[in-house]
């Protein structure tokens, strides 16, 4: 008797398609003429996004390198914005909005973290074929970072310098340095909520890293001992730490691979390298968050 399980039958013809006969010739019935109407390429400005990848060697890294640091610069523009969107909002005391853009940053710094892994195939050699190429530019200087620092609450006045030669990039820079960051408007709503938090918290002086602070931790421990009654309040306190996470891994992955490219070389920014990135790993950008785990 033949046997009746399905994994004893021999491979008999692939399944029939199921696409319907109208789907055989898909791409034919596709827009084809695009010569009076708005394409791909043109609506993205592929052109001009293409264009702006230019290997200045023949090294075949270069591509590469320059590639990963385009796809990071595309991913910041968007955390800045999501960003920029989320913190007004917050400011008003409007959560659900804010919470659903921070998912979004949280996920584009899963991609920031993940162009590690394409840029670690490179080697010391490779990279050392194209390093005259670039001088002393650096990401040391990228804008776009040190807003998201900013908006985060990293703030050191130092790291802004770098872009006073370019008042389009500074003034904007200097406008997030004296405001709020995403952690004063999660503080500052806290207070709104009627959790009590000092004056010297909530007007504090924004162009410098805040302190931990007893009061602080305090607030944050009222919202995690209740969290039924302050869902949003802790939903948000768990999605900055998320943000927090994330950074703290891209950080790391910075420096694991600039460390197996180029050891402890000073930088190309002019900062001693590798021990400059080790010391940005002991940045807390919402220290209160994460001491409330040993109060609890
Ligand atoms: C092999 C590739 C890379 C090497 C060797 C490298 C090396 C360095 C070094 C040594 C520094 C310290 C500042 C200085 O230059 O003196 C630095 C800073 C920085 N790099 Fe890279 N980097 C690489 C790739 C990238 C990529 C792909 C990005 C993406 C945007 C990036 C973004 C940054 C940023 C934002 C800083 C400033 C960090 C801070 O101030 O905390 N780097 N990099």
């Amino acid at each position: 008797m033949a046997p009746s399980s399905r994994a004893h039958q021999p491979p008999g013809p692939p399944p029939p398609d199921p696409s319907p006969p109208e789907d055989a010739d898909a791409a034919a019935r596709a827009h084809l003429d695009l010569t009076r109407s708005l394409s791909y390429g043109d609506y993205l400005h592929l052109d001009t996004l293409l264009a702006a990848h230019r290997p200045v060697t023949g090294a075949h890294d270069e591509h590469l390198f320059i590639a990963v640091h385009h796809v990071s610069e595309l991913w910041l523009s968007l955390i800045v914005r999501e960003l920029q969107a989320a913190m007004p909002l917050l400011a008003a005391g409007v959560t659900d909005a804010p919470l659903k853009g921070l998912t979004r940053v949280v996920r584009a710094q899963e991609q920031l973290t993940g162009a590690w892994e394409v840029l670690k195939t490179m080697t010391p050699a490779d990279y050392l074929q194209f390093r005259s190429a670039f001088g002393q530019a650096s990401g040391f200087q990228s804008a776009q970072y040190r807003m998201v620092e900013l908006l985060l609450g990293n703030r050191d006045p130092v790291l802004l310098r770098p872009h006073a030669h370019r008042p389009d990039l500074y003034a904007p820079l200097q406008a997030a340095l004296h405001a709020p960051s995403l952690y004063d408007l999660a503080l500052r709503l806290l207070a709104a909520r009627g959790i009590t938090l000092p004056g010297e918290v909530l007007e504090r002086d924004f162009t410098a890293r805040p302190e931990e602070h007893p009061a602080v931790l305090d607030a944050w421990l009222a919202v995690y001992r209740d969290p039924e009654h302050h869902w949003d309040l802790y939903e948000l306190a768990e999605k900055l730490l998320d943000v927090e996470d994330n950074f703290r891994r891209w950080r790391f992955n910075h420096l694991t691979t600039v460390e197996r490219t180029i050891g402890f070389k000073r930088g190309s920014g002019g900062t001693s390298g590798a021990g400059y990135l080790r010391r940005a790993l002991d940045v807390v950008l919402f220290p209160e968050l994460w001491q409330v785990r040993t109060s609890l």
